[in-house]
């Protein structure tokens, strides 16, 4: 790792499915940094409020859960694990019914401020990797490095589906289409850190890429933006 006079930030944006934190992770682990998936912190909170019984329309009782909730990312060899209050949630966090609802829960700005009050203090202590929606705008805008990943809803449907399928589930391409397009929407419209290209990211279309040649595209990024 280089030495360095002030942290170094990777700031990964884009919609939902890009390839986001497929290629963060790959590219974290290649410069030893730390990994930091934003997305699963929404996650996190929408599961335990599913749980809970917590009111989703509000984002007040929202706020209070997240006050009493510990969200911890750790990191393991076959990737990170999201620990909430001691539980394992890694896999629960990805299911269906958090999925429809993160980004309602995700769109209150008192939810939010907390959120980024928490991620920043995680890229407070090392260089980090982080992905998200707001990374770049509004998490760090100082990163030294941001990216935002784009593809086709048709290209990042078929990927889900793959995916799944591997994962021995049954899913239906048009199904996995309109959800893409729908939480897409929702994050765009809503007014508190739409997600939005930062003026100063870079723009990557992965349609055509692999995650190999998205990889190597960030490392390049990051070899001409580093310190000599
Ligand atoms: O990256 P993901 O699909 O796991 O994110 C889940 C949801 O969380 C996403 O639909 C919107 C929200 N989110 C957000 O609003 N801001 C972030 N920085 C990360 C995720």
């Amino acid at each position: 790792m280089w030495i360095m006079e002030r942290l170094f930030q990777i700031a990964i944006d884009g919609p939902a499915a890009a390839g986001k934190s497929t290629v963060a992770k790959i590219v974290a682990e290649k410069l030893g940094f730390v990994y930091i998936d934003t997305g699963a912190m929404y996650r996190s909170l929408t599961y335990k409020a599913l749980k809970t019984g917590t009111d989703l329309s509000s984002g007040k009782e929202l706020k209070d859960l997240l006050d009493q909730t510990e969200i911890q990312l750790q990191h393991s060899d076959g990737g990170q694990r999201v620990i909430v209050d001691g539980e394992d949630v890694s896999e629960p966090i990805r299911y269906q019914d958090v999925t429809s609802h993160v980004s309602l829960v995700s769109s209150f700005p008192e939810v939010r401020s907390e959120m980024v009050r928490r991620q920043r203090k995680l890229a407070r202590s090392s260089n980090v990797v982080m992905d998200g929606r707001d990374i770049g705008t509004r998490v760090l805008p100082q990163a030294q490095v941001k990216i935002f990943l784009r593809a086709s809803v048709d290209e990042r449907a078929s990927r889900r589906f793959k995916e799944e399928k591997q994962k021995g589930m049954h899913p239906s391409l048009e199904a996995l289409k309109e959800a893409i397009a729908l939480r897409d929407k929702k994050d765009m419209e809503r007014d508190a850190s739409p997600l939005v290209k930062a003026d100063d990211a870079i723009e990557l279309d992965t349609t055509s890429l692999s995650i190999e040649e998205v990889v190597r595209a960030i490392l390049q990024i990051v070899k001409e933006r580093s310190p000599r």
